[in-house]
């Protein structure tokens, strides 16, 4: 490893040194963005990644082992959301600044998001790394991704699909007792409404830039890009997304294609 890329918190494998690189390295990433700010085939992680698939047994929420492992897989949603914000940051250095400056603060907001979880992880007793990690968000991008296919993979599926969780998640801790659980994913679930309604907003702002009408581009990206994403079955809530930016038409088609995931899955059992 590059001096360069020990400042780079893509690559630095332990996950508080990844923190405590954050913001100066976003200032360093500005200046030194050629050279120095490289992204690897896998962010650094110094515990093992398991392949999707090998989940395992969970507790309840009404049980403290099962808060802390909602806690370490928010933690792990979180840290790769903030790198892939990094990410977008390094490999698309021509974008314009202020969509540049936003992407900064998004990646502080995430790693803000990350520092909660691991906190209020530790508070239950349990470390980072109990359970296994995965990189399913991080693995569903690529380097050949245009502004507007990372825009809509990151912020307007993945993120988008977890704010739908969000909502639905602070439905069943309403029953489960746990002011201090709730109060994370409830901070959490407002926050990431800002995050993608600034992909909803730069999305439909660069489709106008290109002139391409916005609603027909995300339906049609969507189907195309599919093939790489990871399956979201959770139900669509169309309130919050208009909250994040989607018009209906885009509502929609996500829920057009939470349809499509759902058919394939009963007709491979
Ligand atoms: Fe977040
Ligand atoms: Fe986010």
């Amino acid at each position: 490893m590059s001096h360069a890329n020990e400042l780079n918190c893509l690559w630095i494998p332990n996950v508080r040194e990844k923190l405590k690189s954050l913001p100066f390295n976003i200032e360093e990433a500005w200046k030194n963005k050629n050279e120095a700010f490289q992204v690897p085939d896998a962010p650094g992680r110094d515990l093992p990644v398991l392949e999707r698939g090998r989940r395992g047994e969970r507790r309840g929420f009404s049980h403290p082992e099962g808060q802390a492992r909602l806690l370490h897989d928010l933690a792990s949603i979180e840290l790769q959301a903030m790198e892939l914000a990094y990410r977008s940051f390094v490999e698309f250095p021509n974008a314009p600044s202020e969509f540049r400056e936003q992407m900064a603060e998004l990646a502080l907001s995430e790693s803000e998001h990350l520092t909660l979880c691991l906190d209020r992880l530790e508070e239950y007793g349990f470390q980072w790394g109990h359970w296994p990690v995965y990189l399913s968000l991080w693995n569903s991008v690529s380097r050949e991704d245009s502004l507007l296919d990372r825009l809509l993979i990151v912020h307007r599926y993945l993120e988008a699909s977890g704010l739908d969780a969000g909502v639905s998640l602070l439905r069943k801790l309403a029953q489960s007792h746990s002011p201090a659980l709730t109060q994370v994913v409830k901070k959490i679930t407002e926050e990431e409404v800002d995050h993608v309604a600034f992909g909803s907003r730069w999305y439909q702002f660069f489709c106008r830039e290109q002139r391409l009408d916005a609603d027909h581009d995300f339906k049609q990206r969507l189907s195309v890009l599919s093939v790489q994403l990871p399956k979201r079955f959770e139900v669509i809530d169309p309130q919050v997304r208009q909250r994040a930016g989607f018009t209906e038409a885009e509502v929609k088609a996500a829920q057009e294609l939470r349809e499509q995931f759902l058919q394939e899955k009963k007709s491979s059992i």
